[in-house]
């Protein structure tokens, strides 16, 4: 068996001890596969929620986490094959914020694709975000995988155009997480469609990772960690032997398999949702859940919040959460079980986290 290489995260954490180095959890594909050649990495940054204050101010916590991620991503070694940013890089969609933020993205050395956030769209419904970053949704393939990338955030008609009496009150609205006047998220029937013809034309046996920014699965409607046609979705994904689907907008790990597909989320650079301690009331919707994550230390700016290398892992995704507070964890697929897992902090009788009440 060959020696880890562990210079891909060295410099993250300066792992100078040995001892420090060997509990971390560093998934290396070629260490556990014989066929290297189907292997690579891409880095994963989502949730930065930049926020313009006035004039060329912004809120300094979120410019560096993102900033953060970003630096850390140019030292990786050996290089992602790309960059994949997951949404919500601006807090409510303005043009100074959407600039800023790219600009700041503009630093990293990789290819970078984008997936629309809520925050970024429902000001002007993500006419600027196209301008700057592309389609609001598209595929290509890399290296034998079939890669989409759809905007979840999408709502019912009757609330997007004639709900709000201004653009930027129909964003505020949707800004909010327990916000009552939202309304649930969706593909919607014009992306399903295009997602059928697309898949139509890939072989079952390709490896299919979509990204969206909301989970495809209904999770907890209240905060709106909810997609309201996920069974639609999951259905067109069902027929494929390995699919993968890995999301943002929930600011915390989760992960969860349902019939051939794996849901993975990602943390955000910016701040961590807790669970919703409401989850108790939406029980048959849990996926697995990981890290109990009750509140973010207020005392560690960047408490529960990264970024993420993902190795495809002969067709399966493995993620490692660079947590800059915190101890790095990885969620990996086990072949055995045909599921994700965190080994770490697999909890196999509990479906509900401890909850603090506060
Ligand atoms: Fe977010
Ligand atoms: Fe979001």
């Amino acid at each position: 068996m060959k020696k880890p290489n562990l210079s891909r995260r060295n410099f993250i954490k300066n792992t100078g001890s040995l001892a420090l180095a060997s509990t971390l959890p560093i998934s290396l594909v070629e260490l556990a596969f014989a066929n290297s050649n189907e292997n690579f990495s891409f880095a994963y940054i989502s949730d930065a929620h930049i926020q313009h204050i006035k004039g060329s101010r912004f809120v300094r916590n979120w410019d560096r986490g993102l900033i953060r991620a970003v630096a850390e991503t140019n030292l990786l070694s050996p290089k992602p094959d790309f960059v994949m940013f997951g949404g919500d890089l601006a807090q409510l969609g303005s043009k100074p914020e959407l600039d800023h933020g790219a600009e700041i993205m503009s630093a990293l050395d990789h290819k970078v694709r984008y997936i629309m956030g809520e925050h970024d769209y429902y000001l002007d419904l993500g006419a600027y975000w196209e301008k700057l970053f592309g389609p609001q949704y598209y595929s290509f393939d890399h290296k034998g995988v079939h890669f989409i990338v759809l905007n979840s955030i999408r709502t019912y008609d009757d609330w997007t155009y004639n709900r709000w009496p201004s653009a930027e009150q129909r964003m505020l609205e949707m800004a909010g997480l327990d916000n009552p006047n939202g309304s649930p998220f969706m593909v919607g029937e014009e992306q399903r469609k295009w997602l059928k013809k697309d898949l139509a034309k890939i072989p079952k046996s390709t490896p299919i990772v979509v990204f969206s920014h909301s989970p495809l699965q209904k999770i907890y409607k209240g905060w709106n960690f909810w997609t309201e046609d996920a069974e639609q979705i999951q259905a067109l994904l069902q027929p494929f032997n390995k699919v993968s689907v890995i999301y943002g907008h929930v600011h915390q790990i989760q992960y969860n398999q349902i019939g051939n597909i794996s849901f993975h989320s990602v943390m955000a650079t910016a701040w961590p949702w807790p669970y919703p301690s409401s989850y108790a009331q939406a029980k048959q919707y849990l996926p697995k859940l990981t890290v109990p994550m009750n509140r973010a230390d207020p005392f560690f700016e960047r408490d529960a919040t990264g970024w993420q290398l993902i190795d495809m892992a002969n067709g399966n995704v493995d993620i490692n959460f660079t947590l800059y507070d915190n101890q790095d964890r990885s969620v990996r697929f086990n072949p055995k079980n045909n599921r994700p897992e965190d080994t770490q902090y697999q909890n196999k009788d509990a479906r509900i986290p401890p909850q603090i009440h506060y």
